[in-house]
Order: structure tokens, then sequence, then C-alpha cells
């Protein structure tokens, strides 16, 4: 008998979104049918007006950052292009071509609130976070739990220069970040169902690890707005979900979060979420990944390749779930 086992990336849709996110989507796409949004995406003129807009960043001057070359990848680079229309960020829609309705974001003015469990308090302007850190640009590989990947630019800052910033008290154990929360630019967040705000988290080790990332640009521009300007996570031993996009609020606290996708999925996906290619998804290998530039298959890497720098921090715990 012939069964045909499809490989990761053939996955239909249906597969690799979780299941009553999928059967969500008609709702987005009726809503963003009305909204006339369906006509403009794909179009190379919808594409030249979002970016456009993102030219008036007034971050732009920042940019390029000069590059730490500690941190690159044998693979070639994903076109700017690829990696800046082919996006997740569910307030816009469960699909990948948000980037025309991502534009609706307003990141100016944008504050980034601390919290929770530091010596003081704080809420601090974007563009006076941008003056105190140290801006770099980093090449790291992008493995999304869907089973694509990219290798891209990313600039910004260590993120163990925020928790610096920050002084979290002795106790506080894990960082919290939220995205923003606004129904009225962002559709996604009109869905009640969605446990909004999109919240992941690190643990303090973690944070402060030297590959965790801040960033604040790609390509050697300001961020745009679909990959989650004007600041987001890349912490990139980890799947895509964990990289929260459009970050307002870094908490320090002593509880594990609930994170947006283990509320939602707990089976599926939970707070460690570290890349490994011998523990499948449960509807799908994670053995081998389509790189998004070139098309090509390739074999998945555990911590996405990062190992020597991570895999120390999870050498002692028992009883987690870590790769999922
Ligand atoms: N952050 C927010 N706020 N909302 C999201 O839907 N999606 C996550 C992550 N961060 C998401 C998010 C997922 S599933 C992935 S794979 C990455 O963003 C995608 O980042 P990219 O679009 O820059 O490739």
């Amino acid at each position: 008998m012939l069964i045909k086992i499809p490989k990761n990336w053939e996955l239909p849709e249906s597969k690799a979104t979780p299941e009553n996110v999928y059967l969500n989507r008609r709702t987005v796409l009726k809503g963003m049918a009305g909204a006339g949004l369906i006509a403009s995406i794909g179009s190379n003129a919808a594409f030249r007006e979002a970016f456009a807009a993102g030219a008036a960043d007034p971050s732009a001057s920042l940019y390029p950052v000069p590059r730490n070359d500690l941190y690159k990848v044998s693979r070639a680079l994903t076109p700017e292009k690829i990696a800046t229309t082919y996006n997740n960020f569910y307030e816009f829609g469960s699909h990948k071509e948000i980037y025309v309705a991502a534009q609706a974001l307003e990141i100016r003015p944008w504050t980034v609130k601390i919290d929770g469990m530091v010596e003081k308090e704080m809420e601090i302007d974007i563009d006076d976070l941008l003056a105190k850190m140290p801006l770099e640009e980093r090449i790291y590989r992008h493995r999304c739990v869907e089973g694509w990947s990219m290798v891209v630019p990313w600039s910004g800052f260590p993120m163990k220069e925020l928790v610096k910033l920050a002084a979290p008290t002795s106790g506080a154990k894990y960082v919290v970040m939220q995205t923003f929360q606004d129904k009225s630019v962002a559709p996604g967040q009109r869905q009640f169902w969605y446990p909004w705000p999109y919240t992941d988290g690190l643990t303090i080790e973690e944070a402060t690890n030297d590959l965790t990332f801040l960033v604040t640009g790609l390509y050697g521009k300001p961020l745009p707005k679909q990959n989650g300007s004007p600041l987001r996570l890349a912490a990139p031993w980890k799947y895509g979900f964990k990289q929260v996009k459009s970050i307002v609020r870094f908490s320090f606290t002593d509880k594990r979060p609930e994170t947006f996708w283990e509320t939602l999925i707990s089976n599926e996906y939970g707070f460690w979420a570290n890349i490994n290619p011998e523990v499948p998804h449960p509807r799908w290998s994670q053995a081998e990944e389509r790189d998004i530039g070139t098309g090509e298959k390739i074999p998945t890497l555990l911590y996405n390749g990062y190992g020597e720098y991570v895999s120390d921090m999870y050498k002692d715990m028992k009883g987690e779930r870590l790769f999922m």
C-alpha cells in the first residue's frame, strides 16, 4: 500500500497553523476583504507605499550600524523583499502578507515600560532608549515552528544592556515581554478568542545570554513595522513565536509567565520552545526546514546551530519540555 506522507514544507496551511486559529482565519480574511486590504496585497505599488511610510522613521539616521562579525551564518542572506513581505504578526491577520495592514501601526511616540521586580520602575521613550544603547548588526538564523527559515541582518543591542538598565531585584527570575494593544489599528486584536496582548518571556539567564538581541533595525535600516518595529526580540535558538514584536513592556517577575501561544494551545507551543530537529511538533516533523530565500530544504540544527552559546543553560533542567 502506498501512503504519501507529506514533508513538513508541503503541509497545507490547515496543518501548519493551529487548528482553531486556521478555522478563524476565514473570519479575518472576510474582514480584510471588507476593508479593501486583500486587493492591495502583493502588488508592487502597495509594497512601495508601505516602504515609503518606513522611510519616515525618525531613527533612520542611526543606520547602518557597525556589524559584529562574531555573529554570522554560512547560508546566504534572505532577500530583503522576502523577509519583509512574508511575516507572522497575528495582530494584523493570520496569513503571511500582513505587511500592508501593518503600516497602520503608529510607531511614534512609542514608550517602553519597565516594571515589576526592578529597583525603580520606569517608562522610556524609544528614541531615548536607542540613544543609550550600543547598536550593532548581527546576522542570525531565524526558524519558525511552521518549518520555514531565513537568514537576516538584524540591527539592535544585546538584551543584557536593557536588563542592566532595568536593574532587576535579586528575586526576579523571568522577564515578560508584551506587544502593544490597540484594536483600532490591529484588526486581529478584535478577535476575542486570542489572549491579547501578545506575551512571551525568557528567564533572566536567557535574557542576559550573549546571543539575546533586541532588534531595532533590519538590512541596515529601521525595522519595518511588519517585522515588529520599533523593538522586537531575536533569541535565535528558539522558534520564531518566542520573538515578541513591537514591545511596549518588559516586566520582571519571579513567576513563569503564561505566554500567548501556551495559553492558546499548551500541548503544541510551550514556554521553552528551543529548536531541536529530533523533537517533532505534535502534528509535523521538525527535522528539516525550508529556506524561504532559496527554497532549499535543509536539515534543522539543534538549538538552530547556537548550542555552544546556550546549551549549558539547560543541562541540569529535568522534567521540562525544553524543545516544544
Ligand atoms: N509577535 C507578535 N506581537 N505577534 C505575532 O503574531 N508572531 C511570531 C513572532 N512574533 C508574532 C510575534 C511568530 S509565529 C514568528 S515566526 C515571528 O514573529 C515572525 O517574525 P518575522 O515576521 O519578522 O519573520
